[in-house]
């Protein structure tokens, strides 16, 4: 077990499931959201401490009632939060998400009204109770003192620097970190094909860092000081259903293999595969139980024209009904809108082939099977609620 300090942003996200990505003058209806703390280091604080560490962060917070959000949610996370710094001006700091239901990926909306860190307040910090500093590569102009006196005053710490953007100034600040996590959008904004070219530049220029960079689906390439470089596959995991927070996991991944002594290319492998699991739930919590895993609720060789399905779907915590359409799936939560009781109470769910519609067994509700709409019956009108599913290349059907 080791005592982390992560210095970085701590932001509110607010995150909407969508089913697709948003097109210009659409509107959309979210299946479900959740308020949750976020950025990139309490994120990666989040994960140290399931893997065992004691992590502390240094980051502000702000005075509306968003920040006390923050400051209770980061006290369940069990990050120490002695070290924040307080503004009573600015608001909190919030992203604004999306998570696309066909394929897991995010797209973010920041906003960012609150100061950042000051080096006044970082000064006072006694680092040296600590066995690895962390830090995000923002905040550049207060965060070049804040590692001088890391780099001055630690004789054996390691410092990891997180660059994820391209900020001005960033590139000045590199050598004063043992362990450097590039990014794809960093190495891509800065014109590298891959990861490779990227760390054949930097190691160039820092030759006693451990460099690496991840770039998605293509993998990793690392580099530890003066060696050669070397590249780490992606993970492939299905089905992908939140990719927020893999990056941030992956980071806190590799700090705790190396913490742990093992060479930089185990820790980049290790990393890859708790990131993919991660993408395989929703949110940072009890990853290493893999609890929030999801399991398929069908397999599409189960449904046959003409017929439905009834299932029960752990992860929502509700009966859903499942149903052939041309040539995909439908599938809609197992409740008729006319009296709150299941399709199926009374008998199985009817189907109308030609006219499309199936019907609640109950009063006799039809409704149309490509939208759920009741178009005869007692709730004519309203309609079945639609449950966002992914039906994966071997058949699987995941309620995501
Ligand atoms: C995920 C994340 C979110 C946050 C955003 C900040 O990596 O840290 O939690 O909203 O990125 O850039």
């Amino acid at each position: 077990m080791a005592k982390i300090l992560g210095i970085g942003n701590t932001v509110l996200d607010i995150v909407l499931r969508v089913p697709h990505a948003l097109h210009d003058d659409e509107e959309l209806r979210a299946s479900q959201r959740h308020v949750q703390v976020g950025g990139n280091v309490s994120n990666s604080l989040y994960v140290l401490n399931q893997l065992g560490h004691e992590t502390a962060i240094c980051t502000t917070l702000g005075g509306d009632a968003e920040a006390k959000q923050l400051m209770n949610g980061l006290k369940q996370r069990q990050i120490d939060t002695s070290l924040v710094q307080r503004f009573i001006k600015g608001r909190t700091p919030t992203s604004y998400i999306t998570l696309n239901a066909e394929n897991g990926h995010r797209a973010i909306v920041h906003f960012r009204d609150l100061p950042e860190l000051s080096f006044d307040h970082f000064a006072k910090t006694e680092i040296e109770n600590y066995d690895w500093l962390h830090f995000e590569g923002r905040n550049i102009d207060n965060l070049k003192g804040m590692l001088n006196i890391a780099k001055t005053f630690l004789t054996h710490q390691p410092i990891s620097l997180e660059v994820e953007k391209p900020r001005d100034g960033i590139e000045a600040l590199l050598p004063q970190a043992n362990v450097i996590f590039f990014s794809h959008h960093y190495a891509s904004a800065k014109g590298f094909e891959n990861g490779e070219t990227l760390l054949k530049t930097m190691q160039a220029q820092l030759p006693n860092s451990r460099l690496i960079c991840t770039w998605g689906a293509q993998g990793a390439w690392l580099c530890e000081a003066g060696s050669s470089i070397e590249h780490v596959a992606a993970e492939r995991v299905s089905p992908v259903v939140d990719t927020l927070g893999a990056g941030d996991t992956f980071n806190a991944a590799v700090i705790h293999h190396l913490i742990n002594g093992e060479s930089l290319r185990s820790a980049v492998q290790q990393a890859s595969k708790l990131a993919a699991q991660k993408c395989l739930q929703h949110g940072l919590d009890n990853l290493m139980q893999g609890a929030h895993t999801l399991k398929p609720i069908a397999n599409i060789k189960q449904l046959s024209n003409a017929k439905t399905l009834v299932v029960e779907a752990e992860n929502l915590g509700k009966s859903v009904v499942l149903i052939k359409y041309e040539d995909g799936v439908k599938a809609y939560i197992n409740n008729c809108p006319h009296q709150d009781v299941p399709l199926n109470e009374a008998y199985k769910i009817d189907v109308n082939p030609f006219e499309k519609t199936m019907k609640c067994s109950v009063h006799d509700a039809f409704f149309r099977i490509e939208d759920g709409v009741c178009i005869e019956g007692p709730c004519w009108d309203e309609a079945l609620e639609a449950v966002e599913i992914r039906v994966e290349d071997n058949g699987d059907i995941y309620a995501v």
